[in-house]
Order: C-alpha cells, then structure tokens, then sequence
C-alpha cells in the first residue's frame, strides 16, 4: 500500500472552523497530514478539529502576539509545522460612492495583515533554528477578485491583489535566506457556500443585480467552465501544492475558477 501524500506533515488551517477552511483541513487530513485548526470561532473550530482528529488554537489573525501564541501551542501539541494555509479572510463589499475607510482598513488588516503575519510565524517557526526548523510551505488564499474588475469589490479586490504580490516577495525572501518554505497562493473563484452566497446577496442590496441569482448568473457568464467552483475543487488544488509533487512550483498564484480571471 502507498503511504498518503501528507503522511507525516503537520499543517496549520487559519479559518477553518467553517467554508473553505474546513474543507481544506478535511482534505489535507484525508492526504495523511495531522491538522490543526485556527479560529477567533472556538466551539466550530474544535468539531472541525475532532472531525479531522487534529488539534484547535484559538487564533486572530490581525493579532501578531496572538499568532505567537498559537503558532507555538500548535507545534507543541502536534510536534511541528510543515504546511500553513493562510484562509482566513473577510469579505465586505461596497461602492466608492459609499466607502467606510474603518470597512476598507478592516478588510485590509484580516487579509493582508493577517496572511502577512502568518508569513513571518511561519518563517520563524519553519526556517533553520525555528521550533519547526525543516522547512516547509505556506499557501495563502486570494481570489479571483484579484484578477477582474467585479463592481463594489474594490477593496476586498486590492486585499487579494495584495495577498497575491505578499506571496512572489515571500517566496524571494524564504529563497534568499535559505529559509526552506515554498511560498505559493491559489486564486479560487466564487464558492456557493457562506461568503459566496453572502456576496451575492450583496450585490443585489447594492442594486448592482435584481436578485442573487442574478449576480450568481451573471459570475456564471463570465466563466468559461460555465458553473461555480466547488469547494472539493479548491482544495484538490491546495493538496497539489501542499504535496512534494508541486516541490518545484514557488512563488505563484493558481487560479482554481473555471477560466474567469484574466
Ligand atoms: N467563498 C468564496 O466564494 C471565496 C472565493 C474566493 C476566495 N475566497 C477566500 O477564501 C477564504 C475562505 O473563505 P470562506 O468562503 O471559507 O469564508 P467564511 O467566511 O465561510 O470563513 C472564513 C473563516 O475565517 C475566520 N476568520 C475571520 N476573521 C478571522 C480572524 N481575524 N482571525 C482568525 N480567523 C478569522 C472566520 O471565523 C471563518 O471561520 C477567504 O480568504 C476568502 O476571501 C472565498
């Protein structure tokens, strides 16, 4: 019998009591890694947990001492960390016309700041020295809103565009410092789950569509596959590069939606 990819691989899922986050650490999981779920939502993110046979920290993302805290109570309690993803995001949608800058600073602190400070924990923690000093990867989540022009997504689409550059600089700097830790992002397009159906619910309280179905047609026709992702979808992706079978892709961002981004 082949051992599962992951087999051995300690890997940490920021935001992963719920959506994608939780689909990540099942199939990270069913790959053979020991997972532990971060969350600010502790009682989803202990079933995920025990779903999944891993391990719960209770994690803020915006937070740098929070992420000491929970970067060293997961190698404690699962002996290492060789995958980070960092999921866990915010979606607010506005128009300029009516732009909160504590909405847009907000937006930018949970996906910019946040992936970024899951970059720096990851580097001290995978990097030779670090209580995890094997190397490792790191996978941050954008969107394919970083790739189009979507109206009233203007700074969720700037957190995404920016999580996309945080990763290429990443990446050089892990290579220069002979960190060790592979440093890539996905581009999922639009999931019908929580935060999709949330989006389009926006859309249509913006008047941008008539009805959410409308706004979910009309991402529809934009996408050559014709349909939304799926969450399965996303996650076969993050596997992919969790995996040694991707050892050699550094540095990119891989769009899983259907051919809608540009
Ligand atoms: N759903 C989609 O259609 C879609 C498409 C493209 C990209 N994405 C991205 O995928 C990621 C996951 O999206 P989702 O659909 O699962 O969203 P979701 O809202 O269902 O889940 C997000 C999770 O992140 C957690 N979280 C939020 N702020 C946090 C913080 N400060 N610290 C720690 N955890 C925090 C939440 O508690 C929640 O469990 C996000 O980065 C999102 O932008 C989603």
């Amino acid at each position: 019998m082949t051992e599962p990819e992951l087999a051995g691989r300690r890997a940490l899922v920021t935001g992963g009591a719920q959506g994608l986050g939780k689909k990540f650490a099942e199939h990270l999981s069913a790959a053979g890694a020991t997972v532990v779920v971060a969350d600010l939502q502790e009682e989803k993110g202990k079933e995920v947990a025990a779903a999944v046979g891993g391990a719960f920290v209770h994690l803020d993302v915006t937070d740098d001492a929070s992420w000491e805290a929970a970067v060293a109570q997961a190698v404690s309690e699962v002996g290492g960390l060789d995958i980070l993803v960092n999921n866990a995001g915010i979606e607010i949608a506005s128009l300029f016309i009516d732009l909160d800058p504590d909405v847009a600073r907000r937006i930018f602190d949970v996906n910019v700041v946040g992936s970024s400070l899951g970059i720096k924990h990851a580097f001290r923690t995978m990097g030779p020295g670090g209580a995890a000093g094997n190397g490792g990867v790191v996978i941050n989540i954008a969107s394919v809103a970083a790739t189009i022009a979507f109206p009233a997504l203007s700074q969720y689409s700037a957190s995404k565009s920016a999580v996309d550059r945080i990763t290429r600089v990443a990446a050089m700097e892990s290579g220069k410092l002979g960190l060790g830790v592979r440093v890539n992002c996905i581009y999922p397009g639009l999931v019908p789950n929580e935060m999709g159906a949330g989006l389009a619910n926006e859309m249509t309280t913006l008047g941008l569509f008539p009805s959410p179905e409308e706004a979910v047609a009309g991402v529809v026709g934009l996408t050559p596959s014709g349909r939304l992702a799926t969450e399965d979808e996303i996650a076969d992706a993050l596997v992919f590069l969790a995996s040694d079978r991707a050892k050699f892709v550094n540095g990119i961002g891989l769009p899983v939606d259907g051919g809608m981004g540009m």
